[in-house]
C-alpha cells in the first residue's frame, strides 16, 4: 500500500489497522465472464497478497470472500447471484465473514446489491481495486462499503498480477480497459468504461517476467486490441513527439521479440479495426499464433447496423479474404447473436449463410439478452420471441458443429507444433495443448511434460477435439 497517500486520505490509524488485521486472513476470489476478468482478478490477488492476505480454494475456510463479476447477459448475472445466496448463508456460521463483488455487476447493480438485497457488504467496480485493501478495513459489524467509481486512466500498470491459472504455461496481460465502441446490445462501455491503453514497456516486462518464470504462451488482452495505441490520440494525432508511438501490431512485435520460445496470441479483434498491418505482423514472426477471433455478430447487414457494429458483411468477408492471403490456414473464430431486435427470418438465413461460407474453427453463440442502459434497451424493441430466438441459436448451432467437425477432419493425417499444457478434465492420462490455430489436441502423456513444444500427428477428431500421435 503507499502509505503516504493513504495516510493523506485516511489517516495513519486506519492504515496500520489494515496491515496488522489482514495477515493471515483467508481470502476466496472466484471469476465469472471474460478473461479480461480472469485477469483483474489476478491484479486483485497480487493488492490483496500484499496486505498479507493468503488465497485458498474452499470458500468455507475464508474470512473474505470476492467474487468477480459478469453483465454481459441476463443468465451470467443470475449466475452470480445464486452463488452469492450460497456463500450469504455460510455467514450464518461465521458472522465476520466479509462477502464483496467485484468487476461488471458491481459496477451495473451497486445500491441494489448493497442496500435493497443486502447480499453482500462490499462493491468495488473494476477501476477500484487498489482501493480494496482500505475499503475491507472500513466494512464489518454492519458496515458496508462500496467504490464504483471509474476511471479515464487506470490500467494497474505497475501491478505485478499473482498467477491464479493452474498450468503455470499460459498467462493473460491486459493491454486495453473499458471500451468506446457502443455497441447497441451492449454492457461493456457502462461497466468498464473508457477505453485506455496500457504503457507498453509495462506489458513487456510482464511479458518477460513470465518468460522467466517458465511461462510459453501469452494472450493479449482487450475488448477491442486493434484500437490499442500508446502516444497516439484518438484523431491519430502523436502526443508527445519526445517519445515513440505504439500501435497494437508493434506492440505485438515487441512482445514477440521477448522470446522466440514464447506464443504469442490476442483477443479480440474488432472487424472494422482489423488491419493487414497486424497481419502481416502475425505472419513476419512465428511465435505468434496463426488465430484471430473476430467476432461477426450477425450476418445481415441491416442488423450490423442496428447493433452499431460499424462494419458490413462484406466488409468482413474481405477481410476473411486479407486474412487467408497473408496467413494461410489461419484459425479464425467468432461470437454471434441470435433474435436481436426486428431480426427477420431473412435476417437470420444471411447468418447462416455466413456460416456456410466462412467455416470457423470455435463460435460463442447466444441469444439475446437485453441489458439496461444500453442503446437498444432504450432506441428498440426486444420483440423476438424467446423460442424463436433459440430456435435460430440452435439453427446455427447445428451449422457450426458441422462445419467444425469438417475443418477438425481436414487435419486428420497432417502433423502440428503443439504447446504441452495440461491434462484434460476427462483423461488424466493425457496432455492437451493446442496448434498454433488454436486447435484443442489430446495426446499420450509419457515422457512429456508441461511447457514442452512437439509435433503431434493427428489420427481421429470430434468437432471439438483432435486426438493425436506425438512423433519425434
Ligand atoms: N469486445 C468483443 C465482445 C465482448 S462481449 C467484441 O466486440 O466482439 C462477448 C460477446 O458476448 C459478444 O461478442 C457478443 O456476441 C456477446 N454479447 C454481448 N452482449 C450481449 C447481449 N446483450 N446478449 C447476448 N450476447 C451478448
Ligand atoms: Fe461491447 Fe462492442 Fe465494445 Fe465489444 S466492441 S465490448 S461488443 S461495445
Ligand atoms: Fe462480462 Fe464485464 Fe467481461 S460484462 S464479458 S466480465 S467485461
Amino acid at each position: 500500500m503507499n502509505k503516504e497517500i493513504d495516510e493523506a486520505v485516511q489517516g495513519t490509524t486506519t492504515v496500520i489497522k489494515a496491515e496488522n488485521e489482514s495477515v493471515g486472513k483467508k481470502l476466496f476470489l472466484e471469476s465469472y465472464g471474460c478473461a479480461m476478468n480472469f485477469s483483474d482478478s489476478e491484479v486483485v490477488a497480487s493488492i490483496l497478497h500484499k496486505e498479507g492476505y493468503s488465497t485458498t480454494r474452499n470458500f468455507e475456510e475464508a474470512d473474505v470472500i470476492l467474487v468477480n463479476t459478469c453483465s454481459i447477459r441476463d443468465k451470467a448475472e443470475q449466475t452470480v447471484r445464486q452463488r452469492l445466496h450460497l456463500f450469504k448463508k455460510q455467514k450464518r456460521n461465521k458472522p465476520n465473514l466479509i462477502i464483496g463483488v467485484l468487476g461488471c455487476m458491481a459496477e451495473r447493480l451497486k445500491d441494489t446489491l448493497l442496500e435493497e438485497e443486502k447480499l453482500v457488504d462490499l462493491v468495488v467496480g473494476p477501476d477500484a481495486y487498489r482501493d480494496l485493501p482500505s475499503l475491507l478495513v472500513n466494512v464489518g459489524g454492519g458496515q458496508r462499503s462500496v467504490n464504483v467509481l471509474l476511471s479515464r486512466e487506470e490500467t494497474y500498470a505497475d501491478i505485478s498480477p499473482v498467477r491464479l491459472g493452474e498450468n503455470g504455461i499460459t498467462a493473460f496481460i491486459s493491454i486495453t480497459r473499458g471500451c468506446d465502441n457502443m455497441c447497441s446490445f451492449c454492457v461493456v462501455p457502462f461497466t468498464r468504461g473508457r477505453e485506455r491503453s496500457r504503457n507498453p514497456l509495462s506489458i513487456v516486462a510482464e511479458a518477460r517476467e513470465l518468460v522467466k518464470n517458465g511461462y510459453k504462451e501469452v494472450t493479449l488482452l482487450g475488448q477491442n486490441v486493434d484500437s490499442y495505441r500508446w502516444n497516439i490520440s484518438k484523431k491519430g494525432e502523436i502526443e508527445n513527439p519526445a517519445i515513440p508511438t505504439i500501435s497494437f501490431a508493434e506492440l505485438m512485435e515487441m512482445v514477440a521479440k521477448v522470446s522466440p520460445e514464447l506464443r504469442v496470441r490476442f483477443s479480440t479483434s474488432h472487424p472494422k479495426d482489423m488491419t493487414d498491418e497486424v497481419l502481416h505482423m502475425m505472419a513476419k514472426y512465428k511465435n505468434i499464433c496463426n488465430y484471430i477471433h473476430l467476432p461477426v455478430q450477425s450476418g445481415s447487414n441491416d442488423i450490423l447496423k442496428k447493433m452499431n457494429r460499424n462494419h458490413t458483411v462484406e466488409w468482413y468477408l474481405e477481410r476473411i479474404k486479407s486474412i487467408e492471403r497473408i496467413i494461410p490456414n489461419c484459425g479464425v473464430s467468432t461470437d454471434i447473436i441470435t433474435g436481436f431486435c426486428d431480426e427477420t427470418e431473412e435476417d437470420h438465413q444471411a447468418t447462416l449463410d455466413l456460416f456456410k461460407k466462412v467455416k470457423f474453427n470455435l463460435a460463442y453463440m447466444y441469444y439475446y439478452s437485453e441489458r439496461p442502459k444500453t442503446l437498444a434497451e432504450r432506441k428498440f424493441e426486444d420483440n423476438v420471441p424467446q423460442e424463436v430466438k433459440k430456435r435460430r441459436l440452435s439453427e446455427i448451432v447445428a451449422i457450426h458443429r458441422q462445419n467444425a467437425l469438417e475443418v477438425n477432419q481436414s487435419k486428420v493425417g497432417q502433423t502440428f507444433e503443439v504447446l504441452v499444457e495440461s491434462e484434460p478434465k476427462k483423461n488424466k492420462e493425457q496432455f492437451g495443448g493446442r496448434t498454433t490455430h488454436n486447435h484443442y489436441v489430446v495426446f499420450p502423456k509419457e515422457g512429456l511434460k508441461k511447457g514442452d513444444y512437439i509435433n503431434v500427428k493427428i489420427v481421429d477428431c470430434s468437432s471439438a477435439t483432435l486426438i493425436g500421435e506425438v512423433i519425434n
